[in-house]
């Protein structure tokens, strides 16, 4: 089944003054103009979202954001649902980021990781209630080195995707889109290896499949996220379980990231 890939920009904590924002997001704009095939996300952080909207409005280009908390209203500060992020313009969610899972490829006093963290029931919650609130979700999974240096990378990936979509019915997984992100790759400049990185994409698919069967598992995009540039993209988006990137780093930089779309189209 042919799947339109997906690349996303998640710009984490950056470009998050308005006019950092406007300037990134409008580069974007203009760079990927004319670009078909491919479904082009950017993820600012929550504050310029309206900023970020409003120089997409009448693109391509499609707005994000970094979670969603899993109630809708209430007394849960400094909490955004999902209502408020469908009202503010946004398409995509990015959940269970390793860095929302408090997983950070650095280390950090485990005190601070452990309240930062969210487990497998949190993201779970997140998913479904992004759902229900009209969003797509990202979701986002990947071992750590120790993990990986362990022999447990696949048992890792296939938990968290078993974990994250749990009581999501077919209807609603045949729309999802997962990206594998491991946690050693982040930020470092250490690339997974092409077809490494395409075998792992394919254990997310096949877990989708062990749960929802071949009609779902072909339907899900799984992307790929950890150091992707515009010098690797070209061969991990040519794997065949690869069907997008989640860039943090060259996203920033809007020739880079149409680079990368460029790749994908
Ligand atoms: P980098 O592209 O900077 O490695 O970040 C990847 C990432 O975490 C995207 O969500």
């Amino acid at each position: 089944m042919a799947r339109t890939p997906i690349i996303a920009g998640n710009w984490k904590m950056n470009k998050g003054t308005a006019a950092a924002a406007s300037a990134l997001a409008q580069e974007v704009v203009t760079a990927i103009e004319g670009k078909s095939g491919v479904t082009v996300v950017v993820c600012p952080p929550y504050t310029v979202l309206h900023t970020v909207r409003e120089a997409v409005t009448g693109s391509s280009v499609v707005l994000g954001a970094q979670d969603a908390f899993w109630k809708a209203t209430g007394a849960y500060t400094s909490q955004i649902s999902g209502e408020m992020l469908k009202d503010a313009g946004v398409t995509y969610v990015i959940l269970g980021h390793s860095e929302t899972r408090g997983r950070f490829g650095v280390p950090e006093p485990e005190e601070t990781v452990k309240h930062y963290g969210e487990t497998d029931a949190t993201v779970n919650l997140k998913v479904k209630a992004a759902i229900a609130a009209g969003l797509e979700p990202i979701i986002c999974i990947g071992e750590t080195l120790d993990e990986r240096e362990g022999g447990k990378t696949d048992l890792v990936v296939s938990s968290q995707v078993a974990g994250a979509i749990t009581g999501v019915t077919s209807e609603k997984a045949l729309r999802l889109v997962f990206a594998y992100e491991p946690v050693w790759a982040i930020g470092t400049g250490k690339v997974c290896d092409a077809t490494e990185a395409n075998r792992v994409c394919g254990i997310v698919r096949q877990t989708v499949r062990s749960l929802y069967g071949v009609e779902v598992a072909d339907s899900v995009r799984v992307q790929y996220g950890g150091s992707m540039k515009p010098d690797n993209a070209a061969e991990l988006l040519s794997q065949p379980h690869i069907d997008g990137g989640l860039i943090g780093g060259a996203s920033l930089k809007a020739a880079d990231f149409a680079a990368i779309v460029d790749a994908a189209a």
